[in-house]
């Protein structure tokens, strides 16, 4: 059996205020939409139909050759949008699957339930329901006679005696393919928006005498829908506690699950505990028994094995296994810190290696630098790699000792075995077991001005 899918994502999210179109929101650091998506595509047995209306081709990009994209253009309600994926699906499947964009925390299983309910159902379609105490906007669920599904009522046209019905439409729905298009046909426009609901064939369904299957779901955490920046934050904090409850089942210790932020796509291995306050964002992926935090924002980053990283800030970096850094400490995109490496506090690192065993403990900046193995940063050591024009490269050797307050004028390099002494400003080659003393600049020179930018 074919089970096709079709995503509605078109809507201008008028309620969101935004120039970014609502479901290019991020959610834990993933757009919105991508989370219906990868539902769907679990349920469905056919490549998705995106139904997309703002900025298209920010969205088009965005979704590559994951699913089909068709315009609706303009955008005149949800069964208006469904009808533009009449030409790819009319005739070539068997069932439809109908899913909004702004419901990101409906899981691959429940759309699942749904197509099993609609694939053993005589009628043209079943629906997702479920019961909440707060409407939310949503449809209500009106049942008629013997408890069948009559129709789906926008709150707004409500009577007062339907706004009390508790039974609410979630939008997640799976069809009869030929029925569905014909259906979509007959809809009329809704008088008082001049739109075309959707919502309305449940209606026609039920003068059709033709049995509406209601699934009702029992978890309403997964039913919240995002119309503006209120939904979206709940819909974010339901989100994050859905990813922390499965890192925890995964074997990660979280001890402050609420003030644990972990987006969505990060990989955590086991026995790693992650301590208050702390944000792994992006692409990072941390290895096994890792202590991070308190206090710690680690963004596409690289971390081995038994890790400790305290109070610290990390963008784009790697770290080998045993490494130990912080408190404020903070590495920047291509640091690389090898294994049993110690940074200590207030150090910087941005596009430098460091190879084992290297002892940083306090007060340095290392840029675009590469120091071998044993080697020790005293307190307060720079590298001057950015000379007004250029980035210049500094190249230490194994088993080196830089004195405290070195300023290392790059590009220079210090061989395996030197030393320099406190208060260095070395602005030469160092060679091998040698020690570099004092400071040279004892002249000024007259410069010449660049000219200014215009
Ligand atoms: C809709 C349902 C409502 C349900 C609620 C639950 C209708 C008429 N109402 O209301 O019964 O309880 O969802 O989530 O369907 N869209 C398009 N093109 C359009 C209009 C909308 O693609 O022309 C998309 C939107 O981007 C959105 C989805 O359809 O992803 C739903 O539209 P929205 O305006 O959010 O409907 P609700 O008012 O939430
Ligand atoms: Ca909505």
């Amino acid at each position: 059996m074919k089970v096709s899918a079709v995503v509605l994502a078109a809507g201008q999210g008028t309620r969101m205020h935004s120039d970014t179109p609502k479901v290019l929101h991020l959610l834990c650091g993933r757009p919105m939409l991508s989370y219906s998506l990868g539902a769907i595509r679990q349920a469905a047995t056919e490549k998705p139909v995106v139904i997309v209306g703002q900025a298209t081709d920010k969205i088009k990009e965005y979704l590559g050759d994951a699913a089909e994209c068709v315009v609706q253009e303009p955008q005149l309600g949800t069964a208006h949008a469904v009808l533009q994926a009449e030409s790819l699906l009319r005739g070539r499947t068997d069932l439809v699957i109908v899913a909004y964009a702004d419901m990101p925390l409906l899981r691959a299983e429940t759309y699942g339930r749904l197509v099993a309910r609609q694939s053993v159902n005589a009628g043209p379609l079943s629906l997702l329901t479920v019961m909440a105490q707060e409407p939310r906007g949503f449809g209500r669920i009106v049942r008629g006679v013997g408890g069948q599904v009559a129709a789906i009522i926008e709150e707004y046209v409500a009577t007062p005696e339907q706004l009390e019905i508790h039974e609410l439409n979630v939008g997640a729905y799976c069809f009869q393919s030929e029925w569905l298009w014909d259906a979509l046909h007959r809809i009329e426009k809704n008088p008082r928006k001049g739109e075309y609901y959707l919502t309305d064939v449940v209606e026609l369904a039920a003068k059709m005498e033709l049995p509406v299957q209601a699934v009702l779901h029992d978890d309403w955490t997964e039913t919240i829908g995002i119309n503006n920046r209120v939904h979206l934050a709940e819909a974010e904090a339901t989100m994050r506690e859905r990813i922390n409850h499965q890192h925890m089942l995964n074997g990660v210790t979280l001890s402050d699950p609420a003030s644990t932020y972990i987006e969505a796509e990060v990989v955590l291995g086991r026995d790693t505990i992650i301590l208050p306050n702390t944000h792994i964002l992006g692409k990072s992926v941390l290895g096994e028994a890792n202590i991070i935090g308190p206090n710690t924002i680690i963004r596409d980053s690289t971390i081995g094995n038994r890790c400790k990283v305290l109070a610290s800030v990390l963008d784009g970096a790697v770290l080998e296994d045993d490494v130990d850094m912080g408190p404020f400490a903070r590495l920047r995109r291509g640091a690389h810190l090898a294994s049993h490496v110690h940074v200590g506090n207030f150090g910087e690192i941005k596009d430098s290696y460091l190879a084992p065993g290297v002892k940083m403990g306090h007060f340095s900046y290392i840029g675009d630098a590469t120091i071998g193995e044993n080697t020790n940063i005293g307190a307060g050591t720079i590298t001057c790699n950015y000379d007004g024009e250029r980035k210049n490269p500094t190249e230490i050797g194994e088993d080196v000792f830089i004195g405290s307050d070195t300023m290392l004028v790059a590009p220079v390099k210090i061989g395996a075995g030197a030393k320099t002494g406190a208060g260095a400003v070395v602005t030469r080659d160092v060679p091998a077991d040698t020690l570099a003393v004092g400071m040279p600049a004892r002249g000024i020179k007259k410069l010449q001005r660049k000219p200014k930018k215009s």
